[in-house]
């Protein structure tokens, strides 16, 4: 079996396509072979070590958390994932290997694909759509009475919040790179403006809530764009960050970990056509190293990058 692997913290160069094997099974866990691995930033920063305080000091480590793909064994505490079934999900930070042909997964961090749905699209679900969920849903408590503000409104993250909100009838406003300025406007972002145009986007308000997922926004900015009562939230932690995070009602620092539980219905609404994802390139997993590079790099397609297996 081979996975994207490294056997030190760094660069893309220390990226490996290696051979691999897996320990036996453990009760609350499920394998999966890959169909379908999607890339997320979070990947190229645990590769670089950014999160070492977590991912500790053993190699290699396996890269990648989003998947979709079929059960091939289930743990022995596992009861309610069966051999056979599609399934998609992610790992933890401390388990990454998910670009691999095979991988092992808590039985809580997968849910059933629904049909309706290629692979490629399920992998793209799990941590765009959880941390969305953490930060739309759980920290804004989103409604129909809403306006939210999402600055960076066109990456994975962002393009994902705008959904849930409007989902959730909100009234979303948002800031991206100029590029992407017709593709977020196509999506229902009104109005959208660009990072620099600070004193529009801060006029529009004051807003239910100020969604940063870039963490460039100033926070001492973000708040005092906010209606009383309302959030910042944020989910690019520094230690400062996260130390206000702890001691301020109106600053949220959120994580991906925070949306896991509601894979089942993130995918009910890919289901019924409410959310969805944008696919930019479905690329073959022995194209992986190179793909996953330029991707760091900003050499890359608008939409995600999905690994083929
Ligand atoms: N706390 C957590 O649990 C958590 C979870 C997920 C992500 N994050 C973090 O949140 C941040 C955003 O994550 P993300 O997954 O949304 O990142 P992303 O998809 O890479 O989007 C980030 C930005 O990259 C730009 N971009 C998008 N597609 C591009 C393309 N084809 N070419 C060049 N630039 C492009 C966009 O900028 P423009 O606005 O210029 O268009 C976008 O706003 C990352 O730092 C990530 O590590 C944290």
């Amino acid at each position: 079996m081979k996975r994207v692997q490294f056997s030190r913290y760094g660069g893309p160069e220390e990226m490996s396509l290696a051979e691999y094997s897996l320990p036996a099974l453990e009760p609350r866990r499920v394998r999966v072979r890959v169909k379908a691995a999607a890339i997320n930033p979070l990947d190229w920063k645990i590769r670089r070590g950014v999160m070492k305080f977590v991912t500790g000091n053993r190699f290699p480590q396996g890269m990648g958390s989003d998947f979709a793909g079929i059960v091939d064994e289930v743990g022995t505490a596992v009861t309610d994932v069966r051999v056979g079934d599609e399934v998609f999900g992610t790992v933890e930070i401390k388990r990454q290997g998910a670009f691999a042909e095979v991988v092992d997964a808590d039985a809580r961090l997968v849910a059933p694909k629904p049909a309706a749905l290629s692979f490629s699209e399920a992998a793209c679900l799990p941590i765009p759509f959880a941390t969305a969920w953490a930060a739309i849903v759980g920290a804004a408590r989103a409604g129909s009475e809403s306006r939210i503000f999402i600055h960076g409104c066109s990456g994975a993250v962002g393009s994902s919040a705008v959904q849930l909100a409007q989902a959730c009838g909100a009234q979303v406003s948002g800031a991206c790179g100029e590029a992407s300025l017709a593709s977020v406007e196509l999506a229902g972002v009104r109005p959208a403006f660009t990072y620099p145009d600070k004193t529009s986007f801060a006029a529009y308000g004051p807003y239910d809530a100020v969604f940063d997922t870039l963490g460039t926004l100033d926070v001492a900015e973000g708040l005092a764009m906010l209606k009383s009562g309302g959030r910042f939230i944020d989910i690019n932690p520094t230690p400062g960050r996260m130390l206000r995070g702890f001691i301020s009602g109106r600053y949220r620092m959120v994580f991906a970990t925070g949306g896991f539980r509601n894979l089942r219905e993130i995918a009910r609404l890919a289901c019924e056509g409410k959310i969805h994802v944008s696919i930019g390139l479905e690329a073959p997993f022995t194209d992986a190293l190179t793909v996953i590079r330029n991707a760091e790099l900003g050499r890359r397609p608008a939409g995600r990058i999905v690994l083929i297996m």
